[in-house]
C-alpha cells in the first residue's frame, strides 16, 4: 500500500498528541513582526518567544505540521529532493521533557509497528562532536545506543553539521539528526551521513535548544532547555513507499498530470522535460501557498514579493519551453488548492484571488519573455568573454522585468556568467534617481535577510501606539502587529470607530515624532523595573525575565524584541491608509512609510 501524505500527517499528530502535546495550527508563511527572515524556514520560527521562555498558552509540549518556505536552494529544485515549499512536521518541549524523552519517541514513532514500521537497521544518526562553544553529547548518544542504534551507526559530527540555529542570532543547540540508508552501496570507505552520494536522507532533525547565540557570536544558556524538532513531510513520505524522487509522492500527481495535460508532453521522458516539469509543479505550489496565505503576499520588486514574483517568472519561462499556454500556471493552482482543501483551507478561501495573480503575473511576463530571451541572446553573440556585463543584466530586468537570478540561469545554460556586482550598481544608480533607501530594499529582495522597510516599520509602529494612546487615551492596547515590506497593520482594543479628526491627529504626532529625529535606544532589564519606568508592552511576563526596553526620544516607551532604526528621523512620511474593525472592541490600522 502506498503511504499518503495525509496518513502520515494523522500518525505523527496522534503520537504525539498520545504523549501530552497540544496540536497547534501552522502559521502564516509570513513571519509575524519579524523583520529578520522573509518566510517562516521551520517549525520553530513561530515559537522563537516560547523558546526563549515566554508562555505559551498551550502549554509545554506542543505539535504541529508546518508550512514551510526556503529558496536557498531554488538552483537544485528539479532533482529527486529539493523543493522550495515543504511541510514539517514538529514537536516541541518548552522547558519540560529533553533529549531521553525526544530520542526515545522518536525511534519510537519510526520504528513501532503501530507508527511507521521502518526497519530499524536501516536507520543511523549523527550527534554533536563537540568543541569550545558546546560538550560533544555523548548522552544522545548513549540515548540512542540504548534505543538499538549500534555504535557504528552514531556518528559524532562538528558543528557544521550537528548544530542548528534560524539564521545567525537567537536559540540554538547542538542536534541529533536522523537517516535512512536508501540501500545505495557506500561511495567510498568514509562515505557517512554526512555524504551527500545519496546513500543517507536526512529524515528528522532533533535539536536540543539550550543555548541563545548573540550577536557577537558568542553563546549563553537559555534560560529553559527545550527541545525542537523537525521532519520533512515530502521526504519521508517518499522514504516510506521507497521512491526515489519527493515529485512521486500523492500530493504532486495531480500537478504533474496536468502539466504533461497542457503541454502534450510526457514526464520522465528526457531529463530536461522532467527537470522543468519538476520546476513548474514546485514553484507554482509555492506561490499558490504564498498567494494563499492569511498574510497574503502579491508579486512585486521587494522583498517577499520579489521572491514570489520570480517564482512565478521561472515557472513560466520553464512552462513557455514545454510550450504551455497562457493561463497554465493557474490551472495548476487549482490543482492543489483541491489537493490541500482539507489541510489548508486559507488556499480554497483565497482561491479566487492566487488564480487572478497568477494569470496577470503570468500574462506581464510572458507579454516579454519572448523578446527578452531574443535580446539576451542578440547580446551574447556579440561580447567578448564569458561574461555578460552588468548592464545587460539590469536592461534585462528593466525593460523585460527579468528577475536578475533568471538572467544569471539562462547565462549559465549557454556557457556565460553574470556580472551581478555591476548589475547591483546599475540598479542602486538607477534607484537613487527615483528614491532614496532603494537599494537596500532591493538587497532584501536579492536576500532573504530582512528588508531595512520592515524595520522601519517596525519603528513606526511604535510610534502610531504611542501615538494613538494620545489621541485616544490608555484604553488602547496592542492586539496584534504584523508588517509587509509595503505597510504596518497594527491591531489595538478600542471600541468604536476613529473619527477623521483623530486619524489626522495621530498621523500628525507620528509625522511629528518622525520630524524631531528622535534617537531610538534599546536597554535590557528586568521586566519589573521596565513596568517601573512606564514601558509597555504587549506581552506581559511572557518574555521571561530580562527584557529590551525600546525608547523613541520621549515618545515612546515599549517592551519590544527589535529590530529597529536607530533614529526616527529616518521613517519617511507616516500616512494612514484605513482604519477598520478588525474583530469585536478591536480596530485596524494599516499605514505606510513614503519617501
Ligand atoms: N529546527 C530544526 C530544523 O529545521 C528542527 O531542522
Amino acid at each position: 500500500m502506498k503511504i499518503t501524505s495525509q496518513y502520515l500527517r494523522d500518525k505523527f499528530l496522534d503520537f504525539f498528541r498520545e504523549r501530552g502535546h497540544a496540536v497547534i495550527k501552522s502559521a502564516s508563511l509570513i513571519p509575524e513582526n519579524d523583520p529578520s527572515v522573509l518566510f517562516t524556514t521551520a517549525g520553530m520560527h513561530p515559537l522563537i518567544p516560547y523558546l526563549l521562555g515566554q508562555k505559551h498558552p498551550a502549554g509545554r509540549r506542543l505539535t504541529d505540521v508546518q508550512k514551510c518556505v526556503r529558496t536557498g536552494d531554488i538552483e537544485e529544485v528539479g532533482d529527486d529532493s529539493h523543493l522550495t515549499f515543504f511541510e514539517m512536521l514538529g514537536n516541541w518541549s518548552l522547558g519540560d521533557y529533553f533529549n531521553r524523552e525526544s530520542i526515545a519517541w522518536s525511534y519510537e514513532f519510526l520504528t513501532s509497528k503501530r507508527y511507521l514500521g521502518l526497519d530499524p537497521d536501516r536507520l543511523s544518526v549523527t550527534v554533536f562532536a563537540g568543541d569550545d562553544d558546546a560538550p560533544r553529547d555523548d548522552e544522545s548518544a548513549k540515548i540512542w545506543e540504548n534505543c538499538g542504534i549500534p555504535r557504528e551507526r552514531i556518528y559524532f559530527l562538528p558543528k557544521k553539521n550537528n548544530w542548528w540555529i534560524a539564521g545567525t542570532t537567537g536559540p540554538c543547540g547542538p542536534d541529533t539528526e536522523i537517516f535512512w540508508d536508501t540501500g545505495k552501496p557506500a561511495c567510498s570507505d568514509s562515505c557517512d551521513p554526512s555524504c551527500d552520494c545519496g546513500k543517507y536522507l536526512e529524515i528528522w532533525n532533533n535539536v536540543f535548544m539550550q543555548y541563545y547565540r548573540k550577536a557577537d557570536g558568542s553563546y549563553e544558556p537559555l534560560a529553559q532547555k527545550n527541545v525542537d524538532t523537525g521532519m520533512g513531510l515530502e521526504r519521508t513520505v517518499c522514504v516510506l513507499n521507497g521512491m526515489r524522487s519527493v515529485y512521486d509522492i500523492d500530493l504532486f500527481q495531480g500537478a504533474l498530470a496536468k502539466i504533461c495535460q497542457l503541454s502534450g508532453k510526457t514526464y520522465g521522458d528526457d531529463a530536461a522535460t522532467t527537470k522543468a516539469m519538476r520546476v513548474i509543479a514546485d514553484h507554482v505550489r509555492t506561490a499558490t501557498f504564498l498567494l494563499g496565505d492569511p498574510v497574503g503576499v502579491v508579486p512585486s520588486n521587494v522583498d517577499q514579493g520579489y521572491v514570489l514574483r520570480r517564482l512565478i517568472r521561472r515557472a513560466v519561462r520553464m512552462a513557455n519551453t514545454l510550450g504551455m499556454p497562457q493561463g497554465s500556471l493557474s490551472q495548476i493552482a487549482r490543482v492543489y488548492v483541491d489537493v490541500y482543501r482539507d489541510v489548508y483551507s486559507e488556499l480554497s478561501d483565497n482561491s479566487a484571488k492566487i488564480i487572478d495573480e497568477l494569470d496577470k503575473e503570468e500574462e506581464r511576463f510572458r507579454k516579454t519573455l519572448v523578446a527578452g530571451e531574443k535580446e539576451f541572446l542578440k547580446v551574447i553573440s556579440h561580447i567578448q568573454g564569458s561574461v555578460v556585463p552588468g548592464g545587460t543584466a539590469f536592461k534585462l530586468y528593466d525593460t523585460f522585468g527579468f528577475p536578475v537570478e533568471m538572467t544569471v540561469e539562462l547565462a549559465a545554460e549557454n556557457g556565460y556568467t553574470v556580472d551581478v556586482e555591476g548589475f547591483k550598481q546599475k540598479y542602486a544608480e538607477h534607484q537613487a534617481k527615483s528614491h532614496a533607501g532603494s537599494e537596500q530594499r532591493f538587497k532584501g529582495g536579492m536576500a532573504e535577510g530582512g528588508g531595512v522597510e520592515t524595520t522601519r516599520l517596525h519603528t513606526a509602529t511604535h510610534l502610531l501606539q504611542a501615538a494613538l494612546r494620545r489621541v485616544l487615551g490608555d484604553e488602547v492596547k496592542q492586539k496584534g502587529s504584523n508588517i509587509t515590506p509595503e505597510r504596518l497593520r497594527f491591531d489595538f482594543s478600542f471600541s468604536r470607530p476613529m473619527t477623521q479628526e483623530e486619524i489626522a491627529e495621530t498621523e500628525r504626532l507620528v509625522n511629528e515624532a518622525i520630524e524631531r529625529k528622535l534617537p531610538v535606544t534599546c536597554e535590557e532589564m528586568p521586566i519589573e523595573e521596565a513596568r517601573k519606568t512606564g514601558a509597555i508592552g504587549l506581552f506581559g511576563d511572557r518574555y521571561g525575565d530580562v527584557v529590551k526596553v525600546y525608547t523613541m526620544g520621549d515618545f515612546s516607551k515599549e517592551i519590544c524584541g527589535g529590530p529597529h532604526a536607530a533614529n526616527t528621523g529616518e521613517l519617511g512620511r507616516f500616512v494612514i491608509t484605513k482604519e477598520q474593525s478588525s474583530s469585536a472592541g478591536v480596530r485596524r490600522i494599516k499605514a505606510e512609510l513614503r519617501y
